[in-house]
């Protein structure tokens, strides 16, 4: 059962801020590619895709992961989750979607749960890799901090998990001074997770804070690769990535 999977409506692509089909598609397989070259992905793993929005990471997998690996991934919003239980779970049943139904003001204002009451939808230490992309960046501190100690729980020993995030080096802080909320996003002496404004959320981290809350959660950086957010070069220029990349294990116990 491995029928070809239809792209997702228009408006959904808009929700994510996905520019259009080629640019979500496009997307998708770089971060194929990021986890397959980078992080090792094969086929047998169990994946988390946290924020799953609307199957961009799952419809570039869908031909990667297959039996005894499997899928996971769930997210606030429950129409994308809709959408890719309709569209892909019937393509490629061990894909599994979840609604994590916290509450939460602009996706899904009645939501059941406190944030700190959504546990991932996994077993301890059972996740090979995950992926959060373009997911922290939209996260406030509470949740930020839980998803993290989550992630920890979920990682199996060698598991790898990749997630983009902006961090406010100089760099970014002469960058997001230009932004017309950057100052406002800078107050507070680069706090531990800066701010986020309204609708269009925007969080972003100060390295050592990050660093802190990282310890806390029970994770570690085994490599960071700067994006280009804010006007920096590529890392790698035949790879370039917006986000800042973080690619977190599971601190030995
Ligand atoms: C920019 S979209 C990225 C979606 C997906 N990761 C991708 O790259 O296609 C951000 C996603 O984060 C989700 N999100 C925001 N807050 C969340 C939360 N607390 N838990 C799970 N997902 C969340 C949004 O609903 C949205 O789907």
């Amino acid at each position: 059962m491995t029928g070809t999977i239809t792209l997702p409506p228009a408006e959904h692509l808009q929700w994510i801020g996905s520019t259009g089909p080629d640019q979500f598609i496009r997307v998708g397989r770089r971060y194929r590619d990021f986890l397959v070259e980078d992080c090792g992905l094969v086929g047998e793993h169990r994946f988390l895709d946290i924020g799953c929005g609307t199957g961009r990471i799952a419809i570039a997998l869908a031909d990667v992961i297959r039996p005894p690996g499997a899928y996971v991934g769930f997210d606030v919003w429950r129409g994308g989750v809709d959408w890719c239980r309709a569209a892909i779970t019937p393509q490629r049943p061990w894909f599994r979607f979840e609604h994590a139904d916290i509450a939460e003001a602009h996706l899904n204002p009645d939501g059941r749960l406190a944030v700190e009451e959504w546990r991932f939808p996994v077993a301890d230490a059972s996740i090979d890799r995950a992926l959060a992309l373009s997911v922290f960046t939209h996260l406030d501190a509470p949740t930020a901090r839980h998803y993290l100690r989550e992630l920890a729980r979920s990682l199996k020993p060698d598991g790898i998990a990749l997630v983009t995030v902006f961090l406010v080096d100089d760099a970014g802080a002469a960058h997001l001074a230009g932004w017309p909320h950057g100052p406002a996003l800078l107050a507070g002496d680069r706090a531990p997770l800066l701010d986020r404004f309204g609708k269009d959320l925007f969080a972003a981290w100060d390295p050592a804070a990050l660093d802190a809350e990282l310890a806390a959660a029970g994770l570690r950086a085994v490599r960071r690769e700067a994006g280009d957010w804010c006007g920096r070069a590529p890392a790698r220029p035949d790879r370039p990535h917006h986000q800042d990349h973080l690619y977190l294990a599971a601190a030995p116990r």
